[in-house]
């Protein structure tokens, strides 16, 4: 079997990290959710008393752990959970939108893709972290359900919201993630579109594997 890398990127809660993780898992790959990273060191900013990125980057090691999905530890503290909460994403895209963080994070990024065998999520992988990627998923879904997906997903992790507040969050940091000056949220030219609006998971994942099962 022919070793590929899977880059999905697309707007916030469209489905990508629980397709990604379902797609990995079935095709024996590495599953990576490069939005964590970015939150680790939102939470490592926000802990911090300045905004000072350089010094900020020089002191932080990022590890991620393949467990049945991916934990994350930050200077070897498992903030798995902690970067969930809702500090730490009204705060993210702001960080992800400094030049000297994507610089961090992106070249460790592409290390992690060198051996091929990963499915990557994030919002540029496709057009820049790995843009020789076998295959690139640009996924989407309504604003509507992207809400309600996510408020389930905070109802179970005990973080208090409103579909209204959420929906409103959503549009506000994918507006901030195409609009930044560096590397934007856009779907790279050769991506295709799967559009997870009224899909089941499983519906998703079978498409992706099949569309997999091409490239291998
Ligand atoms: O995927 P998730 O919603 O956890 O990502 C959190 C944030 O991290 C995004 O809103 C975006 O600002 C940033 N991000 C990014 N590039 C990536 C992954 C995430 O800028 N590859």
């Amino acid at each position: 079997m022919k070793k590929i890398n899977i880059a999905i990127d697309g707007p916030a809660a469209a489905g990508k990290s629980t397709i990604a993780k379902k797609v990995a898992a079935a095709l024996d790959m590495v599953y990576v959710d490069t939005g964590a990273m970015y939150r680790a060191i939102t939470l490592a900013y926000l802990e911090a008393d300045h905004d000072d990125f350089e010094a900020l980057l020089s002191h932080i090691d990022i590890r991620l752990i393949s467990d049945n999905g991916q934990r994350v530890l930050l200077n070897e503290e498992d903030v798995t959970e902690r970067i969930r909460e809702n500090d730490v994403t009204a705060h993210v895209s702001f960080v992800a939108s400094q030049a000297a963080v994507r610089g961090f994070l992106v070249d460790l990024q592409q290390q992690m893709t060198l051996d091929k065998g990963v499915v990557m999520d994030g919002r540029d992988i496709g057009t820049t972290v790995i843009p020789d990627a076998e295959l690139k998923i640009y996924m989407v879904a309504s604003v509507e359900e992207r809400a309600l997906r996510r408020q389930l997903d905070n109802d179970m992790r005990g973080i208090s919201s409103t579909v209204e507040q959420l929906k409103a969050d959503i549009a506000h940091r994918d507006h901030l993630d195409m609009t930044r000056e560096i590397s934007p949220l856009s779907k790279a030219d050769d991506a295709l579109v799967v559009d997870t609006t009224g899909q089941s998971i499983e519906q998703v994942t079978e498409k992706i594997l099949k569309m997999a099962a091409e490239k291998i």
